[in-house]
């Protein structure tokens, strides 16, 4: 087991409501993090207006699009396994549809994907997706079309994005795009470009349209949410340039979150993904000020040993990621953390391995993704270390450190056994048509009897049981929405 959640959500193909004057059909497909399928959205938006409805049967599609990760080799191996059964469809059943590859792999190969893969015809990389009314006019011409051109402004704020598979109550706004940390395992900054920020005002406005159509939880998308600066536009880089009322009227990464939060009370904003490097005490704080901020955070950390921590350009030591992690509980009481990691990292010792393990003993994770390290073409792991760490190394301190998550996953979610929690009810029980899944501000997944509660309503559950990352108990009445969030309200 390589990742631990969302696992089912890769490769979902995705249908929305239909324009009645749209006669060509999409077939889309995302796999990777939520900005992947955030962006698919945005994708299916312009190709909305281009004559296109989606589609979930590939075998009727005129177009077939793949959003794609690279983010570690198996993430591509998985695509190139889904262009092989694009190709089989298009010989067997359909052999009209035209094939495009977006996202982090299409930006990574380029044209190169026309000579590897010749069920290819169109390439596309994540800053030039309104490029695709000309991309796909080429295409209908019988000509292939890339464009993996990376944009130092395109943030696709102007772009209303249409909802896919949504369950009508969470929703995904993205915030920032890009990369420019520069962690040295890391493809995401030559797959996505420099790091730059969306206008506050075209957020604020995605948000008031999700809540007038119901949505009731917001996430804030972005590599590095903490880093979000607007001052008018441009790279993050440049801010130094600013003229000085730019810079007086900017806005950082709390103050969006306050602005949110204050724009609609009851509407729940999560945010992801935080950097330990960026994240600030004024984030900590607006967290804590506001009861419709979740007290979650997702916090990687990659490696609990200085040394490794150094070599991966992540700029903070295993003392101060500690030190912060003392401060999320000192400023939000009850907060809940996860993480990411890498094992095997090249030169990782057993010692550093142990510095990972004593690491996750002292925060205590709430969940976390753990993954072997893969080494990624381009990347200065990749130009300047040897990936030295035999792969039967790299799986057993895997399942070391997915043991230490289990077992303190299982400890933490223990702790609201007996409580009374607040869970905003998303979608029937995977596990049984009888019982909702909601979740707690924690970002914990409870299961309770339907009884006469719907979709999209706030209720208190009396937790009376839990596995590692799944609570179990009974709702006992609607949340007031006035009383503060997890404790023992009622
Ligand atoms: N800031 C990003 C991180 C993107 S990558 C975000 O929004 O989530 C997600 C995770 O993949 C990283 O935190 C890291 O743990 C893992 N990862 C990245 N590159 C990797 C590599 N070369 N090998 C293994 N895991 C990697
Ligand atoms: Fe990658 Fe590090 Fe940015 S993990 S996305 S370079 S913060």
């Amino acid at each position: 087991m390589e990742k631990i959640i969302e696992e089912d959500k890769q490769g979902t193909a995705v249908v929305l409501e239909h324009n009645a004057t749209n006669t060509r059909k999409l077939y889309i497909e995302s796999y990777g993090c939520q900005m992947n399928f955030s962006d698919s959205e945005i994708v299916a938006s312009i190709l909305a207006k281009e004559g296109f409805n989606t589609t979930n049967n590939m075998e009727e599609a005129d177009l077939v699009l793949v959003n794609t990760c690279s983010i570690r080799d198996k993430a591509e191996q998985t695509v190139r396994k889904r262009l092989e059964k694009y190709n089989r469809v298009k010989e067997r059943k359909n052999p009209n549809m035209k094939v495009g590859v977006l996202g982090c792999m299409a930006e990574r190969l380029k044209s190169k994907f026309l000579e590897e893969e010749k069920i290819v015809d169109m390439v596309v990389g994540p800053d030039a997706y309104k490029d695709l009314p000309n991309l796909v006019a080429e295409i209908d011409e019988g000509r292939d079309a890339v464009n993996v051109l990376l944009s130092k402004e395109e943030t696709y704020g102007d772009i209303a994005p249409v909802r896919l598979n949504s369950n009508g109550v969470t929703a995904f706004v993205s915030i920032t795009r890009g990369c420019d940390n520069m962690c040295t395992f890391c493809v995401v900054p030559f797959t996505r470009g420099r790091e730059r920020s969306r206008d506050p005002h075209s957020i604020l406005e995605e948000v008031n349209d999700l809540w007038n159509k119901g949505f009731k939880e917001i996430t804030l998308l972005g590599q590095n949410v903490d880093s979000f600066l607007w001052y008018g536009g441009g790279l993050k880089k440049d801010f130094k340039k600013a003229s000085k009322m730019a810079k007086a009227t900017a806005v950082d990464f709390a103050q969006l979150l306050h602005k949110v939060a204050n724009a609609h009370p009851d509407l729940r904003i999560r945010f992801s993904t935080s950097n330990p490097q960026d994240i600030s005490d004024d984030v900590l704080h607006a967290i804590a000020a506001h009861r419709n901020i979740c007290n979650y955070i997702h916090l990687p950390v990659q490696s609990g040993s200085n040394r490794i921590l150094k070599e991966m350009n992540r700029l903070h030591t295993r003392e101060e990621y500690m030190n912060l992690i003392d401060r999320v509980h000192a400023i939000i009481p009850e907060c809940a953390v996860s993480q990411d990691m890498i094992t095997g990292f090249p030169t990782e010792t057993e010692e550093d391995h142990q510095d990972t393990l004593s690491l996750m003993e002292y925060v205590k994770y709430d969940y976390g993704f753990m993954f072997s390290y893969s080494e990624r073409p381009g990347t200065m792991a990749a130009r300047k270390l040897e990936d030295d760490v035999p792969e039967e190394v790299k799986s057993r301190r895997l399942s070391e450190i997915i043991a230490v998550q289990r077992r303190t996953g299982h400890e933490r979610a223990q702790y609201f056994v007996g409580k009374t929690v607040e869970c905003l009810i998303e979608k029937e029980s995977k596990k049984s048509d009888r019982h909702w899944a909601g979740r707690n501000t924690q970002n914990y997944v409870a299961i309770f009897d339907k009884e006469d509660y719907k979709v999209g309503e706030y209720v208190m559950v009396e937790i009376t049981d839990c596995t590692s990352a799944t609570l179990k108990g009974k709702a006992i009445g609607y949340s007031d929405m006035k009383g503060p969030l997890t404790y023992d309200t009622v």
